[in-house]
């Protein structure tokens, strides 16, 4: 590949040892993952390591230099301290959930299995934040970051009217069809072979927007797609929809690249003599399957799932038509859904140019890679919306300030700008639950420039200073920090309650 200018190599090589954390990585490694050469890299790391960048572990691992030792330092406020403060505050202990609730249970379910979202929740745990409600059949159901659409296959599953709002339109296009539960399979198999005969017959097409697309695909495999692709049914009908979800699931499968769970390349490629076409035969073979399983079920179906593509702060529901909310919102700093699904929104025709990927992300609820101008209304740290952010914010900018080589400066203001993203979703969901009516939400807390952020203690902050009252806060398990892997994070489930003396 063409070598990339001075600075943006040396903020992707930052980027690249960021994301192996306290692990480190080889020069090989990361000439690998950079695919550059590993001199280029090699001449890059020395020129880190004398900067005080770069630490030199013993292996010829190299590690990003974090910040001083988090322990001991005078401003370092650690979870344990919030836990303290948050009970003092609130009188409610944090209690424990026991059950899987990552994704990875959902990727042999029926259904769910129909497009792998890494960042979704598990099905079982939808399944038992639904039984605890213990809703009434016909209940209503709604998940405001819907993702890949679990929480709406399982409500609808189990007799509820689902509803959901997601921004992004590959995943809201795997609801959507997920929760079709009463497609023909029959008519679905048919409509995947007479797709593959047209596929087989054409000559390739055109190449999607993305500057990458060669490095990204073997060259077979790509004109193979872009002749499936076009041979695709082009109205809107349900069994459409399924056959592009079919091929968005084989994408990224048929490439060079792998979400684990950011998009990267995989360095175990290796060109594969399955072909798009197998592949995607397979997957609507499998949601053939899957759909005729699901017809014993029938007489429980809820009744069709409502899924609105749009951006969650500003997408109202009727008020009082929710009986239960259950979600799990992007996490401070985490994942940017907008360039880790460019793929599937590129090659499925959801974006055509780099401005459209660029104007769904200042819709996103804040990630790290926020525009800067989009955080120029967040970068005081004082007055936020809450005291405890107010104390978290400048300890944030100060380190940042202090260790000078962090990827971004600005990175207390996208804190801020996530939290205040909340309060909107927060409220509008407060404002279509019925009386008594629950909001659950799965949280992962953060490590951020050195300072710990309590995101799930803060949501349910927020959510109490809007109103809800905190029925209870259950660390499901614990995570690794990207920043420090030594350091433990932890995932909660966070339980807030409309009261039913609300207006
Ligand atoms: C953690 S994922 C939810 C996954 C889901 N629980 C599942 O099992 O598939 C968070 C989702 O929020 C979506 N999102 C981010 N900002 C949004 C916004 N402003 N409005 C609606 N959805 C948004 C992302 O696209 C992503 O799909």
């Amino acid at each position: 590949m063409p070598d990339l200018p001075r600075p943006e190599f040396d903020a992707a090589l930052r980027d690249a040892l960021g994301e192996t954390g306290a692990v480190g990585a080889t020069v090989r490694q990361l000439a690998t993952r950079l695919d550059h050469r590993p001199d280029r890299v090699e001449r890059a790391l020395t020129e880190l390591r004398l900067r005080g960048d770069v630490a030199r572990l013993g292996r010829g691992l190299y590690v990003l230099r974090d910040f001083e030792r988090l322990d001991g330092r005078s401003d370092f406020v650690d979870p344990a301290a919030f836990v303290e403060r948050f009970v003092r505050e609130n009188g409610i202990a944090l209690g424990a959930y026991a059950g899987p609730i990552t994704f990875r249970s959902n990727e042999s379910l029926p259904v769910h299995r129909w497009w792998p979202y890494v960042q979704g929740y598990s099905a079982d745990f939808v399944r038992g934040v639904l039984d605890a409600a213990q809703l009434g059949r016909r209940a209503t159901v709604l998940d405001p970051f819907a993702g890949s659409g679990t929480s709406l296959v399982e409500a609808r599953r189990g007799g509820a009217r689902a509803l959901g709002t997601e921004l992004l339109a590959p995943a809201v296009l795997a609801a959507r069809v997920k929760t079709r539960f009463e497609l023909p399979a029959r008519v679905l198999r048919a409509g995947g072979r007479r797709t593959v005969e047209r596929g087989r017959r054409r000559a390739p097409g055109t190449l999607p927007f993305l500057r990458e697309t060669r490095r990204q695909f073997d060259p077979g495999t790509l004109d193979d797609l872009t002749r499936l692709r076009d041979a695709l049914p082009r109205d809107e009908t349900p069994i459409t929809e399924a056959l592009r979800l079919a091929f968005g699931r084989i994408l990224i499968p048929s490439s060079r690249l792998h979400r684990s769970p950011c998009l990267g390349y995989d360095r175990r490629h290796r060109p594969s003599d399955r072909s798009p076409f197998d592949r995607f035969l397979e997957a609507v073979d499998e949601m053939a399957a899957d759909l005729d399983s699901l017809a014993s079920e029938r007489a429980h179906w809820g009744p069709a799932a409502r899924i609105v593509e749009g951006d969650s702060r500003t997408v109202r529901w009727p008020a009082g038509s929710v009986d239960l909310a259950v979600t799990s919102p992007p996490y401070v700093n985490g994942m940017d859904y907008v360039m880790n699904y460019k793929i599937d929104l590129a090659w499925l025709g959801y974006a055509h140019s780099y401005a459209d990927l660029a104007a769904l992300r200042s819709a996103e609820v804040a990630c790290d890679n926020l525009p800067r101008t989009e955080t120029l209304p967040y970068r005081s740290v004082s007055g936020s919306i809450d005291p405890w952010l107010d104390e978290i914010l400048p300890r944030i900018r100060d380190n940042v300030a202090r260790k000078r080589s962090y990827r971004r400066d600005d990175v207390h203001a996208v804190v801020r700008r996530y939290f205040s993203d909340l309060v909107p979703v927060l409220t509008n969901v407060r404002d279509a639950l019925a009386p008594g009516g629950r909001f659950v939400l799965v949280v992962g807390d953060s490590l951020l420039a050195g300072t710990y952020v309590p995101a799930d203690l803060l949501t349910a902050r927020l959510g109490a200073s809007l109103g809800y009252r905190i029925v209870s806060v259950e660390v499901a398990r614990p995570r690794r920090s990207g920043q420090r892997r030594s350091f433990v994070l932890r995932e909660s489930v966070v339980t807030l309650e409309r009261p039913r003396s609300a207006a």
